[in-house]
C-alpha cells in the first residue's frame, strides 16, 4: 500500500503547492501575521537561492547545503542575528544564550554545553519516562474516546519534564509564568501594515518589545526564589542545570555567572526547551492519524522491544521507526521554521550571489525540507528517509531542525531523546485520531503551531502495558 502524499492526507490549511508567482502586497502583509511560508513561491523550492522583494524588505533565502554551510558555519562570523530577532529575544530572555553579545555567548555556551551532554541526558530519561507516565495516568482516567486538544497536552506535558529535568522540581509557579509569558510573546509578534509604516512601524515594534518585556519580568520573583533556594542548599542541592548554572565558573578568568546570568539562562532553557519539542510531538500525533501503516509499523517496534513495559535509556538505541519518524516529522513541520535571519557584515559571495554588506538572509528549515533538488517527492510522509544509512548520504546542511554551526541547538539530544520517550510511553497505551471535521491552520510566529489548537480523540490501545 502506498503512503498517501501529505497533500493527500487531511491537510492543514495554507499547506497547499506553493504558488507560481510572488504574492501581492496584500496578501504578503496578510500572510506575515499567520503563515509567511504559504506565499514562497515554487522557485524558492527549486532553486540554491531566492532574492525575495516584499515590502519588508529584500530577503535571500539560502537553500542549498553548501550556501547554507557558508553562512553557518564556514563563515559564521560574517552574519550574526538580525538586530530585530535578537531585540525581541532580548525582550524575553535577557542576555540567554539565543540573545546574548558573541563574548557572553562563548563563555555560557561552553559554561552550559555539560548539562546537555549525551551522559546528562541519559541521566534525565527516568524523570522523562515518569512524568509521561503520570500524564499517561491522567489520560487513562477519563472515558474511552475523549476529545483532547493534543497541542495543549504536548505543552503542559513538555513543560513538566523541562521542570523535572532542568530544576528537579515542578517549579509550577514559574511554569504557570512561563507558559503565559511565552504565549503573549507569540500573539504580541503579529505583524500588520501599520508595523512598515515610517515613524509609525518602529514605534509600534518598540511598543510591542516593552510589553513583551514586562510580562517576562513578571517571572523574576519566581525564578530569583528558586536560585536563592537552591543557594541555601548548596551541598546537598540536587545536580541538575540549576545547580550546575549558579556554581559554574568561566574556565578562562574563573568567574561565576552572576544572578541576572543565571536568570536569564534560566528563562532561555524554560522556553527554549519546551515549546519546540511539545510542537514536534503535536506534529507527530497529526500525521500518526493520517498515516496508518506508518501508525502500526511504530505499534510494531513497540511490542517487539518493550512487548508492554515502560522504556528505558537502554531501549533508545533499538527504538529507530519512532526515531526516524519523530525525524520526518520535523522535516515537513520544522518547529522552528524559519530558524533565524542573518545579516550580513560585509559582502560574501552565497551559491554565486554577490551578498553586500546589510543583506538579511533567511536559512529556512521548512523551505530546506520542502526542496525539489534536496528531497524525493518531499510533500510525502516517509519516515525512511531517516535510516541510518540514506541521513549518512544526506548532506549536513539540508536537514537542519536544530539549526548547525556554532549556534546549533544545544539541546537536540535532549530533545530527541524526550520525544522518543514520550512517544514510546504514550503510543504504546494510545492512538489519537484527529476529530473531524476540523480545520488544522498553520501559524507560524516563533515555532510553527497549529493556531487553534488540534483536537483529538483518545482511543486505548488494546496492549496493555505493564508498568
Ligand atoms: C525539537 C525540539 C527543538 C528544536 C526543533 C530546536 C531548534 C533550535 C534551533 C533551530 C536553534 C538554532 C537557532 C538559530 O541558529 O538561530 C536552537 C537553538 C537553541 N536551542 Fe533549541 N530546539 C529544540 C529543543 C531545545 C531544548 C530541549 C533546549 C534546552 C533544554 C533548547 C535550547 C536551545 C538554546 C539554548 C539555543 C541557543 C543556542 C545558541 O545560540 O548557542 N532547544 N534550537
Amino acid at each position: 500500500m502506498t503512503t498517501p502524499g501529505i497533500y493527500a492526507a487531511k491537510t492543514p490549511a495554507g499547506l497547499s503547492p506553493p504558488p507560481l508567482k510572488p504574492a501581492s502586497f496584500l496578501k504578503t502583509i496578510r500572510a506575515s501575521s499567520e503563515n509567511p511560508f504559504e506565499i514562497i513561491p515554487l522557485e524558492a523550492y527549486e532553486q540554491p537561492f531566492y532574492l525575495s522583494k516584499s515590502p519588508l524588505g529584500k530577503v535571500l533565502m539560502v537553500n542549498d547545503p553548501e550556501g547554507v554551510r557558508r553562512v553557518l558555519l564556514d563563515n559564521v562570523a560574517n552574519y550574526p542575528k538580525n538586530d530585530l530577532e535578537i531585540e525581541f529575544f532580548s525582550a524575553m530572555f535577557g542576555e540567554g544564550l539565543l540573545s546574548a553579545p558573541f563574548a557572553k555567548w562563548r563563555t555560557h555556551r561552553r559554561v552550559m554545553a555539560p548539562s546537555f551532554g549525551i551522559r546528562t541526558v541519559e541521566s534525565y530519561a527516568p524523570a522523562m519516562v515518569d512524568a509521561t507516565v503520570a500524564f499517561a495516568r491522567r489520560w487513562d482516567a477519563q472515558p474511552e474516546f475523549s476529545e483532547v486538544d493534543i497541542a495543549a497536552e504536548m505543552n503542559a506535558l513538555t513543560l513538566k519534564i523541562i521542570c523535572r529535568t532542568m530544576f528537579s522540581s515542578d517549579a509550577e509557579e514559574l511554569a504557570a509564568c512561563a507558559h503565559e509569558a511565552l504565549e503573549f510573546a507569540q500573539t504580541s509578534m503579529d505583524f500588520g501594515l501599520l508595523d512598515i509604516l515610517p515613524l509609525l512601524g518602529p514605534w509600534r515594534i518598540k511598543r510591542t518589545v516593552s510589553a513583551i518585556r514586562a510580562h517576562f519580568s513578571g517571572m523574576d520573583t519566581a525564578i530569583y526564589r528558586l536560585i536563592n533556594e537552591r543557594e541555601k542548599i548548596r551541598e546537598e542541592a540536587p545536580q541538575d542545570f540549576l545547580t550546575r548554572l549558579i556554581v559554574a565558573k568561566d574556565p578562562d578568568n574563573g568567574v561565576g555567572l552572576n544572578a541576572t546570568e543565571v536568570r536569564d539562562e534560566v528563562i532561555t532553557i524554560f522556553m527554549a526547551g519546551h515549546e519546540t519539542t511539545a510542537v514536534t510531538m503535536t506534529w507527530v500525533w497529526y500525521l500518526l492519524s493520517q498515516h496508518p501503516a506508518e501508525e502500526a509499523k511504530l505499534h510494531q517496534e513497540l511490542e517487539a522491544v518493550l512487548g508492554g513495559r515502560d522504556p528505558t535509556v537502554e531501549d533508545l538505541a533499538n527504538l529507530s521507526y519512532a526515531r526516524m519518524i519523530i525525524e520526518e516529522a520535523m522535516r515537513l513541520f520544522p518547529p522552528a521554521p524559519g530558524m533565524s535571519i542573518r545579516q550580513a557584515r560585509a559582502a560574501d559571495e552565497v551559491c554565486g550571489f554577490k551578498v553586500m554588506p546589510g543583506q538579511q538572509l533567511l536559512i529556512s528549515p521548512w523551505i530546506l525540507h520542502r526542496h525539489r533538488r534536496l528531497w524525493d517527492n518531499p510533500e510525502r510522509f516517509d519516515p525512511t528517509r531517516f535510516t541510518k544509512e540514506a541521513s549518512e548520504k544526506r548532506p549536513r546542511f539540508s536537514y537542519l531542525p536544530f539549526g548547525g554551526g556554532p549556534r546549533v541547538c544545544i539541546g537536540a539530544t535532549l530533545a530527541l531523546t524526550e520525544a522518543t520517550l514520550i512517544l514510546a510511553v504514550l503510543g504504546q497505551r494510545f492512538r489519537l485520531r484527529l476529530k473531524e471535521p476540523q480545520e488544522i491552520k498553520l501559524q507560524t510566529r516563533i515555532t510553527l503551531r497549529p493556531k487553534n489548537g488540534m483536537v483529538t480523540i483518545l482511543e486505548r490501545r488494546r496492549t496493555q502495558t505493564r508498568s
